[in-house]
């Protein structure tokens, strides 16, 4: 290119910028978390609000729920390794992951993956600031779980068990890419003991908004399918249920009765945990089985 090329009118686009998945969730938050998003961004968390939902409110419950979650899973059953599969631009006022593992566990490991550079970039500088060694970041494809699972066995001790993260992805994923077969295999890989943490946005309260929600995101190029209960109960097949199962986020082992008091129709989000059963332990996956998991079905998460 010319220097001449450089002052052309063309040569600095008015909008640079399309939407993305992490950069949409960075402007619904607003607040620090909000300095990364775009107009593009902010003109499609205007249009969920038209819509009637309340993109802020549902950031902040999903966000809050990852940090319960993060914090039971590191707490209560002692996992101190983690994949955070769509992980999101770092944090600025929250706890990310790798710190709230590292508050519970003298050695732990993450691993952090996302399919957006820009989300690789900002995780690659946050975290040359924090224990070196014990975060990873992976710029990956939930659709490729062999990738994620090959560095992951990289990275972790797969003779220890592993907390599998898919917060605020798998809404990503329509049926077209087989989401559950993902979860299956991914979950399938890992030590018994280990745990899977997932969180969905769900059209159950309101189909119509949620709908026409998928169908704005997909104009401005972001694919993506909010499911039902009973299809995102489907992927903690072969788990044992923690706690409540699942539940609207904001209801999951709340410590603010205040906001577990909003009705779900406001957050429209699922959340959960499942664990994997030890050998010892009835497998809840076995076929012909007469436990509460027979025939293919976890338990009622
Ligand atoms: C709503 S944010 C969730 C962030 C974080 N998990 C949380 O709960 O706070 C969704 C993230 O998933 C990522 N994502 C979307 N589709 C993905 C895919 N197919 N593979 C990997 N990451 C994906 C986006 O780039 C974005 O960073």
């Amino acid at each position: 290119m010319t220097p001449q090329d450089l002052t052309a009118p063309h040569a600095v686009p008015q909008r640079p910028y399309s939407t993305t998945p992490a950069r949409l969730y960075a402007a619904a938050h607003g607040g620090p978390e909000g300095r990364d998003a775009y107009p593009p961004d902010l003109e499609l968390v205007d249009g969920l609000a038209r819509l009637g939902l309340d993109p802020a409110l549902i950031a902040h419950h999903s966000r809050d729920f990852h940090r319960r979650a993060v914090t039971h899973t590191a707490h209560a059953l002692g996992i101190s390794q983690f994949v955070d599969i769509g992980c999101g631009l770092p944090a600025q006022s929250r706890p990310n992951t790798h710190t709230t593992v590292a508050a519970a566990h003298a050695s732990w490991r993450v691993l952090h993956v996302d399919n957006d550079p820009v989300v690789r970039a900002h995780a690659d500088a946050l975290l040359r600031t924090s224990t070196p060694g014990a975060t990873t970041v992976l710029e990956a494809d939930l659709r490729d779980p062999d990738i994620i699972l090959d560095r992951a066995r990289e990275v972790l001790d797969f003779g220890e068990p592993v907390a599998v993260m898919l917060l605020g992805v798998l809404h990503y994923l329509t049926d077209a890419d087989r989401p559950h077969n993902i979860v299956r295999h991914l979950v399938d890989a890992l030590p018994p003991g280990s745990c899977l943490l997932l969180s969905h946005t769900t059209r159950d309260y309101a189909p119509r908004a949620i709908q026409r929600a998928d169908e704005l995101l997909a104009r401005a190029g972001i694919q993506a399918q909010a499911r039902s209960r009973e299809a995102v109960t489907r992927f903690f097949d072969g788990l044992t249920p923690d706690g409540p199962g699942l539940v609207p986020v904001h209801q999951w082992r709340p410590d603010d009765p205040a906001s577990a008091a909003l009705p779900a129709s406001r957050i429209h989000t699922y959340g959960g945990i499942g664990t994997k059963p030890s050998p010892a332990l009835p497998a809840t996956r076995r076929s012909g089985g007469s436990g509460p998991g027979a025939g293919g079905r976890g338990g009622s998460v």
